[in-house]
């Protein structure tokens, strides 16, 4: 059975740069909290409506495929990762099969917010280790910009997030040795609340005891969004961030070890850990915890902030570009977020 590869990479963020002190125009808060934090110095906002999440998505995989050596008509299937669709329905798979004039190839949404990408990759593993198919398009992209509340009353959620996108075109591999050797899923519902975007959507305010959705003045066909829920900033995502912290520093490593051990690693034998760059706090804890060198773990969120299903796949661009990641070293991919789901892959590059 052929494992797959990473055959070519690729990522776009937008041009448009705004740092912590270009935050405080909108709301109340200091770069030296948001550094402190997070460790996030700037992150890329998309244009208002010149970009999408999928024209993102577009652009980061066009060099992905470019860098595979193939076209855009050898693609033989779609695997799009993001909780900022363009639509609420249809997804985002479709979008980018229209935009890049592909064959008339399935394409699926995973809806699994920060590990979405290491979902995506995983679902992809499947079909090539199966000989479905030999040339899948996995993608993590995010315009979190549309729908965040940028006054002081969002600061905790607003302040982390980025926007941008990367892709992955998986291939079976010829070689020995080479790719993708296990992917680690794991999910825990008992937290679903804890960050989430409630609305729009068919909950009723059925599963919290204080409700998330006011419909007060909502027939019943007008209960996905009423105007109440506008008046009342309810359309905003929320975080218990610390709740989120303390269940993450846990979670990461045990997953990180778990896909090491499943394949008869130890920690030394790591090249490169990729986190999802959730916050730089994160990453040193789980680098301490797992007593990692520096040079072992890769880290952009100073530059892009959190950008949810897209951070893992920009990391791993921007680690390969810099040199960082080369032929035959072992890289650990892992992700926590929403859900709670997580997630980590190994793989021999
Ligand atoms: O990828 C998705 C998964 N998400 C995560 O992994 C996020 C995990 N959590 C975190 O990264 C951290 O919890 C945050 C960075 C979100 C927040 O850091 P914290 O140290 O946990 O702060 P906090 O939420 O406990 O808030 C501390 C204080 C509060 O003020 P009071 O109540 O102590 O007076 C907040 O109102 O900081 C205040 N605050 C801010 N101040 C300035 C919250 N946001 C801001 C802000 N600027 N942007």
């Amino acid at each position: 059975m052929p494992l797959s590869k990473i055959a070519g990479i690729g990522m776009y963020v937008p041009e448009k740069v705004v740092t912590n002190n270009d935050l405080k125009k909108w709301m109340d808060t200091e770069d030296s909290w948001i550094q402190e934090r997070t460790g996030i110095l700037e992150r890329r906002l998309a244009h208002r409506t010149e970009e999408t999440t999928t024209t993102m998505a577009v652009e980061a995989a066009k060099i992905a495929i470019e860098r595979a050596g193939i076209t855009a008509q050898d693609i033989d299937f779609i695997v799009f990762a993001t909780l900022s669709p363009d639509y609420y329905f249809p997804g985002c798979g479709v979008l980018v099969q229209r935009a890049l004039k592909m064959k008339e190839v399935g394409a699926l949404d995973v809806r699994n917010q920060c590990s979405g990408f290491l979902y995506a990759i995983s679902v992809a593993d499947q079909f090539i280790k199966s000989g479905m198919y030999k040339n899948i398009l996995v993608i993590g992209a995010e315009k979190h910009s549309m729908g965040m509340d940028y006054s002081t009353r969002g600061r905790n959620v607003s302040v982390i997030f980025g926007d941008g996108a990367g892709a992955v075109v998986l291939q079976p591999t010829e070689k020995e040795n080479q790719g993708i050797l296990s992917t680690h899923l794991h999910s825990d519902g008992g937290s679903a609340e804890i960050l989430a975007q409630y609305n729009p959507g068919s909950h009723a305010n059925h599963w919290m005891e204080t409700p998330v959705a006011d419909f007060d003045d909502a027939e019943v066909g007008e209960m996905f969004m009423s105007h109440a829920m506008i008046d009342k900033a309810q359309l905003f995502p929320f975080m218990d961030g610390p709740t989120v912290f303390k269940k993450a520093i846990v979670k990461f490593p045990e997953v990180i070890v778990e896909a090491l051990t499943k394949n008869g690693y130890t920690t030394e034998d790591l090249n490169l850990l990729i986190p999802h760059q959730a916050n730089l706090r994160i990453s040193q804890f789980v680098q301490q915890k797992l007593k990692l060198r520096d040079d072992q773990v890769f880290n952009n969120i100073m530059s892009y902030g959190n950008t949810t299903a897209a951070s893992v796949p920009i990391a791993l661009c921007e680690a390969w570009q810099n040199g960082k990641i080369k032929e035959g070293d072992l890289v650990c991919l892992a992700a926590f977020g929403s859900g709670f789901t997580w997630a980590s892959a190994l793989l021999k590059w």
